[in-house]
């Protein structure tokens, strides 16, 4: 049974970053819900794939030398560990991993025409194509069995999950490997980052419900690594269970033991997250104002999808934060979603020109706080909400 536990009000399309102001945008409804079987937890409202991931998706894994490094090590790791013929990465991106490998070994799987036209033109094999059972029974057709999948922030955003594992374990060989990583609901929670949500994001993964997920598909996880990226991960090494020849390892166990030690397997741990989501928005918003009450500036660093959810959530507008920066080109002269509030190009000197900056990016707090050493020592101030809203 699905039981809600938070409301986010109305959002606009996370990524849906518009050239002008003024145009109504449509917003959806976003709720939050648990499952009390399954342990999954999940979005109300899922918009159809095509609106959101089209020929103009402007988010870019490459945009970081933090994600650009992640996927670095993984490649080697790969290699190392299960040296695999073939590979598929179903939502390549602009290439981020697959770029790591031979091109006649990797295969791109990317319905954003924008992105696919990235990997292609670099030659690697792309199909532009959204990822489901006709596309793995076509893939099977042409490549034969793949022997290692994997997949980063994407199965979250694909509503049917039964249609996406039975096409994995279609094209998965029998001793294939399964890689997939998304954001770790046990570290959101206890980071309260609930910009973790928007409605590109279906569900939000524990091990628990991974777990459970799995098992209807005759998968089981392996092996487990916590990550510091999108602001706590979880990659999930994944089998198929007639495999025997890999080793169960402990720290699956034991990030299942945190996350019931937590509480995620029970509702009351949902609604006392709801509480503390409540409370960070007047927080936030008390020091916005009082900024603004003081006549200083404020510019929001890192024009994510996550601070989307905070702007429309909060009701942030361009009297409380005037720009966001960002380096990403299809961000850049756009607004905000569902705000008027400008995305200017990043440039070396633009905090000069603010008093506080909002981190919106507070994923990369660390290459941020890297890269403006210089005005921090100026004194420019960052503002975030992670895990409570304060000035750093
Ligand atoms: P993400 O949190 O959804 O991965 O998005 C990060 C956004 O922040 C992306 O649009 C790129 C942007 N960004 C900067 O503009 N400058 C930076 O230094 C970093 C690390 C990210």
């Amino acid at each position: 049974m699905n039981k809600y536990f938070l409301d986010l009000g109305q959002q606009p399309l996370a990524n849906n970053y518009l050239s002008t102001f003024g145009k109504v945008q449509k917003k959806y409804h976003l709720k939050l819900f648990f499952n009390t079987k399954t342990k999954i937890v999940s979005i109300s409202k899922r918009i159809p794939s095509e609106k959101m991931f089209n020929n103009t998706y402007p988010y870019r894994s490459s945009m970081s030398q933090t994600m650009k490094n992640s996927f670095f090590k993984l490649s080697l790791e790969i290699k190392r560990k299960f040296n695999p013929k073939k590979i598929l990465e179903i939502g390549s991106n602009d290439g981020a991993l697959i770029k790591n490998f031979d091109k006649k070994k990797v295969i791109g799987i990317e319905p954003c025409n924008n992105l696919a036209k990235i990997t292609s033109k670099n030659g690697f094999v792309t199909y532009n194509k959204y990822w489901n059972y006709k596309l793995a029974q076509k893939l099977k057709k042409k490549h034969g069995n793949i022997d290692l999948i994997y997949s980063a922030n994407t199965l979250t955003h694909i509503s049917n999950l039964n249609d996406v594992f039975r096409s994995i374990s279609h094209l998965l060989s029998k001793n294939g490997i399964l890689i997939i990583e998304d954001p770790s609901l046990l570290e959101c929670m206890k980071k309260n980052s609930y910009d973790q949500f928007y409605n590109e994001h279906i569900y939000l993964f524990s091990a628990i419900s991974v777990k459970n997920l799995l098992n209807e598909f005759n998968f089981e996880i392996f092996d487990i690594k916590n990550l510091s990226t999108h602001g706590g991960s979880i990659r999930y090494y994944i089998k198929k269970k007639g495999n025997k020849n890999i080793k169960i390892k402990y720290n699956v166990k034991k990030q299942i033991k945190n996350e019931t030690k937590y509480g995620l397997h029970k509702f009351e741990t949902y609604k006392k997250f709801s509480k503390n989501v409540k409370k960070s928005k007047i927080n936030l918003l008390e020091i916005l104002k009082k900024i603004k009450k003081n006549g200083k500036k404020i510019v929001g660093y890192g024009a994510t999808a996550k601070a989307v959810t905070i702007l429309n959530y909060c009701n942030i507008n361009n009297d409380l934060i005037q720009n966001f920066i960002d380096i990403t080109p299809e961000k850049i002269n756009r607004y905000m979603p569902g705000k008027k509030i400008k995305i200017l190009k990043y440039n070396k000197n633009i905090l000069k020109n603010y008093d506080f900056v909002f981190l919106g990016a507070w994923n990369f707090k660390k290459e941020i706080f890297n890269k403006e050493k210089k005005f921090i020592k100026k004194g420019v101030k960052f503002i975030t909400h992670i895990p409570k809203p304060k000035i750093i």
